[in-house]
């Protein structure tokens, strides 16, 4: 079998050579792909997260393609804590290209029974954190320009039972992220989301966890059964269905996108 020809112009524009790229929620699931994903396109990354462990287990995957991964802890609920990654990341690299806010919570609760301790959580990590990564992002990006990605989700455009506020917070991300293109545009600065349909990581297997965190691979099955059969496509999604679409909107190939949604998600939701 021949290695199929790629155009070395054309992946170029892919590549994230020489850049460095910020991406937060990065020790599991869609946020560690997109550092492996970014790393594997040629970027240097900076990881953050609350979770330490699985950011030293990003940063191994990482520095095995050989790029560089410099770990931030980080809650992007608190403000002091992005100005702190963002400044961390200009100290160790000198730029920052790309800026990928990934970390997001779901709890789910009917509206009539919704505690506020839930409610400020996913208010915090999802709309907090994203507003402000995106103001961190855009200051560190006015002198060279820059890509921001945010992550909404199909539940912001298909209202569905025990995620009003975690629906609410990802309608928002769309709109912060049209905000952050309008503004941040001048500076050449682009912004775009992606909005995943169902995809395999850690957040969608409480649906089918045990209370001992095992795995209940019955339930596991029905729920992906129960998910494809939604889907035109009749596919769930793999982290690297979305990390594909990150790296598009993170390359110069989408020089001329911006303020857009991306959604990767098998055709359940066509807005
Ligand atoms: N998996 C899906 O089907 C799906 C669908 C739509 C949208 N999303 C979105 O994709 C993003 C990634 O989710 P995932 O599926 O990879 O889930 P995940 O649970 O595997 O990863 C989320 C990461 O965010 C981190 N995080 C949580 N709170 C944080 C905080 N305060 N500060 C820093 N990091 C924090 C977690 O530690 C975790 O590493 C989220 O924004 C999620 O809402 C996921």
């Amino acid at each position: 079998m021949t290695t199929p020809h790629l155009d070395p112009h054309l992946v170029a524009q892919l590549s994230l050579a020489g850049r460095t790229a910020v991406v937060t929620g990065a020790a599991s699931g869609i946020g560690a792909q997109a550092a492996v994903t970014f790393a594997q396109a040629g970027a240097d990354v900076v990881i953050a997260d609350t979770n330490v462990d699985g950011l030293e287990a990003t940063a191994e995957r990482v520095r095995a393609l050989g790029r560089r991964a410099t770990v931030v802890p980080t809650n992007v609920g608190v403000k002091a804590e992005i100005d702190a990654l963002a400044a961390a990341a200009l100290a160790e690299h000198g730029r920052i290209d790309v800026w990928a806010n990934v970390a997001g919570v779901i709890r789910y609760s009917t509206m009539m029974d919704q505690g506020e301790a839930d409610y400020r959580l996913i208010m915090s990590v999802n709309l907090d954190g994203t507003y402000w990564g995106c103001v961190a992002a855009m200051n560190a990006m006015k002198e060279t320009g820059g890509a921001i990605i945010n992550v909404s989700s199909a539940g912001a455009d298909m209202p569905a039972p025990m995620i009003s506020v975690y629906a609410a917070t990802k309608a928002a991300v769309q709109m912060i992220t049209r905000e952050v293109a309008t503004e941040g545009g001048p500076f050449g600065i682009r912004c775009n989301a992606i909005a995943p349909g169902f995809t395999d990581t850690p957040m969608v297997a409480q649906h089918f966890s045990n209370p001992d965190g095992s795995i209940d691979p019955v339930r596991r099955e029905a729920i992906f059964e129960q998910r494809r059969g939604q889907a035109p496509l009749a596919m769930t999604g793999e982290p690297e269905d979305q990390t594909w679409s990150m790296l598009f909107l993170a390359s110069d190939a989408a020089r001329f996108v911006t303020g857009q949604v991306l959604r990767a998600n098998a055709g359940v939701v066509m807005p």
